[in-house]
């Protein structure tokens, strides 16, 4: 039990919805989670030997992709090459469920909008999920936080991935009529930290519950004016409030007479909690005390209708440059050349427009130098040729930023830990230079 006190309106509020339940959900709400992490799949890499290695224990979470609960050791997560270099991402369980949800309710080679996507905990997932086969753009206001969302995008190589800044209440007026999926993981009260976070609990009143509750009706309405018909979105917040939860699922189904209300639930979760069994049985609530995760809701609501939309892909050549690189012979990606750097982005639903801050991810720099990004993400099909092995005390150096003396190799261009790419070299006398790109030495101490 904690000495600190929840603000009254709170306890009532709750204390009628769980009855018997509230103390033990009380209790939970300032206890420390314990830590999990996401593997990032579709890169293919054996990442779980390393992190055991370092004398982390951890055990696969049933019906999650790819997460894993950890037992022991979480303190030394961050230590693990996997970390450093875009394999793992350490992340609340219950954030996995509305990427999982909306790919598979999605095309792979959807075209998907990020409504609110920093620091991209999903935007990550999705990207994995859809294997980069897709196109995402992934939405972010705060230019502050688009910084760690560009940041994390970069190093889970996310390069179907292109992110804009704009206020989610005008995004209709951009995009409208144009997405196969839309995830709104909407900003919110956040009453899931409201026991661990002193801001949160001191900033909680019903008003801003209220006012919350007001901008999710105006980001959703104007997600779903983005959304195709056929298309599916899905709405999330980290909060337990009714009122910007089904409500606001509630106001959509109300407003759109082509909207309707999927079954996420499928018995499998906690329902809803507005009484309203056509809601309240199909939408999904996670609780603290119930799950052991952070508390969660999420929804799924379809468009109804025949998709209109013309959608034109380009054709481009193959970069023998980048290629040279690599046993890959997949296509669905194109190259593209800036100064001195070159970009990797998806082939398809090129015509999509937009302010982009980023698109695609960095893959080569002066047409010689693959990126350490891109050995990340690439690093399971690059040729024997290029690669050098390391040992884990050089696999550390190397990712502080130190050249790896006496390991020079004849066209050396990557360097490996037990079968993890951990970054980029070029032989330089008898030293392989550290090619690891500043940015992810100087970025490390970004949200994630
Ligand atoms: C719950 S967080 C998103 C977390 C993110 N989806 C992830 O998984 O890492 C909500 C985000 O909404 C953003 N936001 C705030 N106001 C917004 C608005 N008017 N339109 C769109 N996004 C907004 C916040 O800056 C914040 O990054």
């Amino acid at each position: 039990m904690s000495n600190l006190r929840l603000p009254e309106g709170f306890k009532k509020t709750y204390s009628e919805i769980l009855g018997n339940d509230y103390q033990i959900f009380e209790d939970t709400l300032f206890k420390d989670r314990v830590k999990h992490f996401r593997i990032n799949q579709h890169r293919g890499i054996e990442y779980l030997p390393e992190i055991e290695e370092l004398g982390i224990k951890c055990e696969h979470l049933h019906g999650l992709s790819a997460v894993y609960k950890v037992t022991e050791g979480a303190e030394k997560l961050t230590e693990t090459i996997a970390f450093q270099t875009g394999g793992i991402y350490i992340m609340n369980p219950s954030s996995v469920i509305p990427p999982m949800i909306l790919t598979s309710l999605t095309d792979q080679t959807g075209l998907f909008l990020d409504v609110s996507a920093a620091p991209g905990g999903k935007t990550v997932a999705l990207a994995d999920l859809t294997e980069n086969k897709g196109r995402i753009i992934a939405n972010e206001p705060s230019k502050k936080r688009l910084k760690s969302l560009n940041y994390n995008l970069e190093k889970y190589g996310c390069w179907s991935t292109a992110t804009i800044s704009l206020d989610g209440r005008i995004l209709d007026r951009h995009y409208e009529n144009t997405f196969d999926g839309i995830l709104l993981d909407a900003p919110c009260s956040n009453e899931n930290k409201i026991g661990r976070n002193d801001t949160v609990r001191n900033g909680w009143d019903d008003d801003l519950v209220q006012r919350m509750a007001k901008l999710q009706r105006e980001i959703a309405q104007s997600a779903w004016e983005c959304l195709a018909a056929g298309g599916t979105l899905v709405y999330s917040t980290c909060t337990f409030s009714k009122e910007e939860n089904e409500f606001v699922v509630r106001f959509i189904l109300e407003n759109n007479s082509d909207a309707e209300l999927i079954d996420i639930n499928k018995d499998a979760y906690s329902k809803g909690i507005t009484g309203d069994t056509n809601i309240d049985d199909k939408v999904i609530r996670v609780w603290p005390h119930i799950q052991d995760f952070d508390g969660f809701f999420i929804a799924a609501i379809q468009k109804t209708g025949k998709d209109s939309r013309k959608i034109k892909n380009k054709k481009f050549k193959p970069y023998d440059k980048f290629e040279k690189f690599l046993n890959i012979h997949e296509n669905n990606y194109r190259i593209c050349k800036g100064d001195g750097t070159s970009f990797i982005e998806p082939l398809l639903h090129d015509g999509i427009k937009g302010r982009f801050d980023k698109s695609g991810m960095q893959l080569m720099k002066h047409e010689k130098d693959l990126t350490s990004a891109a050995v990340w993400e690439f690093g399971n099909f690059i040729k024997d040729d290029f690669k050098v092995a390391i040992t884990r005390e050089e696999a550390d150096r190397y990712m502080k930023g130190f050249d790896l003396p006496g390991k020079a190799v004849n066209g050396a261009a990557a360097v490996f830990y037990e079968g993890i790419p951990v970054g980029s070299v070029k032989s330089v006398g008898s030293s392989l230079k550290n090619k690891l790109d500043r940015y992810f030495l100087y970025g490390k101490n970004i949200e994630y």
